[in-house]
């Protein structure tokens, strides 16, 4: 038996073994950063306070979203308090919001109102190839690290039609992600109304629901906050996982990832070391003509963002800016008018933080491709990762507006 054969095996006993990690009473606070002091406290006690960062502020002046288990909590507090930081406690028991997640009951089929397995997902994906054969082709980039098949689908009504490029669910734990885009793909295959009609007749969507198919079964099976891929590259064998959007091959490791095993941005110990990422680049080469993707998201949550480059300077901006923000202007005002959900659009190192050997970076700075962004769903850290199923169709309607709206603002300054 080969060794790689030998890790897999153990790797899944392992997953089957596990029991499951709970997080009773645990809380997640807001904390706004100030000053250089603050950051500095906050992250010298990351360690002996157990603390771990859903959202982390990389300026002053921005706040952080952590969680703490119950045990440290009133030390945070006390650090907090004499530090003079503002505060306010999001989330007081992180577990009663997973188990809310979970369905009592699984219906086995997508209809939206609960959170879906993979398998549930790829059952579904067979259904509509089936289905809709004339709509839709699968394709599978390859294999993850465990040997999952990781799958997508093309729908194209004709020929000749620009493209569309999605990645969902590279982040294990951004559940939401998928459920939308599943349901955006339900829409294309059967349009709810006319704007909807326009873009899937007028447009070829590539679209992967889940590109993380490892860490995406973890978070169901083992670890609910799950982010990276499961493949252990760590010598010490303690930290599985690389951030898979830290492993693009565009400036990787330059700023904003880790180049430690354990850390929750781990760039990972090469530019796409990982085969999730290698795979997915060497199909965007290989498989799709050359130069038809117009448009590359990454679809991720939370905090409510439409991302461009830039991610790894604040101080210069691509050639495409100006397309760039009018087109996030197009999805953001279409999405907006459903809900009123307010997303903020921009460059990640002027409006979140610094990023390297993300998805988008390669997708402009490698592939050329006029508009790519990531974007951050619901909500701004009210609930973070741990929506409830009653918000997949209400996410999933204002981001098909979003991308009508998108759509028509790209045909708008003639990248479409
Ligand atoms: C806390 O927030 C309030 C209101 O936003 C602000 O006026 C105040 O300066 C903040 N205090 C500190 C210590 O940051
Ligand atoms: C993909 O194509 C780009 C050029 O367009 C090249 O730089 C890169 O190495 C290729 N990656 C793979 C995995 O084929
Ligand atoms: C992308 O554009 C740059 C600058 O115009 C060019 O040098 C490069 O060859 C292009 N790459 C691809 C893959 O088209
Ligand atoms: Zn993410």
């Amino acid at each position: 038996m080969s060794l790689k054969l030998v890790l897999l095996l153990a790797a899944f006993g392992l997953a089957k073994g596990l029991t499951e990690v709970r997080y009773d009473n645990y809380k997640v606070y807001n904390v706004q950063i100030e000053n250089a002091k603050q950051l500095e406290l906050l992250n010298d006690k990351e360690q002996v306070l157990q603390l771990s960062s859903w959202r982390e502020a990389r300026h002053l002046g921005e706040s952080s979203d952590v969680m703490l288990p119950p045990q440290s909590q009133q030390d945070f507090e006390s650090l907090l308090t004499n530090n003079n930081f503002n505060y306010s406690i999001k989330i007081d028991n992180v577990q009663s919001l997973i188990d809310a997640q979970r369905p009592k009951k699984r219906t086995g089929y997508m209809e939206w109102t609960q959170f879906h397995t993979l398998d549930e997902i790829y059952a579904w994906l067979d259904v509509i190839e089936t289905r809709y054969p004339d709509i839709v082709t699968p394709f599978t980039i390859g294999k993850s690290y465990e040997g999952r098949p990781i799958r997508g689908i093309k729908i194209s009504y004709k020929k000749g039609n620009n493209a569309v490029f999605i990645e969902s669910n590279i982040h294990a734990r951004e559940w939401i992600t998928s459920a939308t885009i599943t349901y955006f793909i339900d829409g294309l295959l059967v349009p709810r109304n006319p704007g909807v009609r326009d873009i899937a007749q007028n447009v070829d969507w590539y679209i992967i629901p889940v590109l993380n198919v490892d860490g995406f079964v973890y978070s169901h099976d083992v670890e609910r906050l799950w982010r990276k891929s499961r493949l252990p590259s760590d010598p010490t064998g303690k930290c599985i996982g690389t951030d898979l959007n830290r492993n693009f091959d565009y400036r990787w490791m330059m700023i904003g990832a880790s180049d430690d095993p354990c850390s929750d941005t781990y760039a990972g110990p090469s530019a796409e070391s990982d085969p999730e990422i290698h795979q997915l680049t060497s199909y965007i080469n290989n498989s799709i003509p050359e130069g038809s993707i117009k448009i590359y998201i990454s679809l991720h949550s939370y905090g409510q963002y439409v991302l461009s480059p830039w991610g790894h300077t604040a101080d210069e901006f691509p050639e495409h800016y100006p397309q760039m923000m009018g087109v996030a202007k197009g999805f953001s005002d279409a999405l907006l008018r459903r809900y009123g959900t307010v997303f903020t659009y921009g460059s990640s190192a002027t409006t979140l933080y610094a990023v390297s050997g993300s998805g988008k970076e390669w997708a402009y700075g490698v592939k050329n491709i006029t508009i790519p962004y990531t974007i951050e769903l619901r909500d701004k850290g009210e609930l973070g990762f741990l929506l409830p199923p009653e918000d997949i169709i209400p996410v999933a309607r204002e981001v098909t507006e979003g991308f009508v709206g998108m759509i028509t603002a790209a045909r708008g300054i003639g990248v479409m």
